[in-house]
């Protein structure tokens, strides 16, 4: 996925695309009150968190908030099997995570403010997702 960033000065109209494992450019940091992960974060793999949850505090201004709504560990059986991967029918491979990774992973950067398992509404069934809303630590 190509970084696409508009400048800073075509916001907040403006829509891009980027890879949230990449670097951000200093022209976009602060540069958000809110940003929201649905179904993004088991995307990531572990090796690219730390980077992701980094760009993810960047992008915020100090006090800003996250919500992170992403599958749980506990949902593998929705995917036919168990453990942290898993394959979905259209091939992609998702990495499953737990309250704790996502609480260690982000607790260094963010204030939690809410970090709990819900249960999400899909195509096929329920989810079983981690919803995590925090606060930017400045
Ligand atoms: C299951 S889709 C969810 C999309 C949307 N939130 C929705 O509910 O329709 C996963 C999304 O994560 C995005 N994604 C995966 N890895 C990413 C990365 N490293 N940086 C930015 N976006 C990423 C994909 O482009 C895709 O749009």
């Amino acid at each position: 996925m190509a970084a696409r960033w508009p400048p800073r000065a075509a916001w907040p109209a403006a829509s891009c695309r980027a890879d949230l494992t990449a670097a951000v450019p200093d022209d976009v940091a602060g540069a958000f009150d809110f940003a929201y992960d649905w179904e993004v974060l088991h995307h990531v793999f572990p090796d690219a968190r730390a980077l992701y949850a980094a760009n993810v505090h960047r992008l915020l201004r100090p006090g800003g908030r996250y919500l992170s709504v992403c599958f749980s560990e506990a949902d593998a059986p929705a995917f036919g099997g168990e453990g942290k991967w898993c394959r979905t029918p259209l091939g992609t491979l998702l990495y499953l995570s737990s309250e704790q990774e996502i609480a260690d992973l982000f607790e260094p950067l963010f204030g939690i403010d809410e970090l709990r398992t819900v249960e999400i509404a899909g195509r096929h069934g329920t989810h079983l997702a981690i919803k995590a809303l925090m606060t930017r630590r400045a």
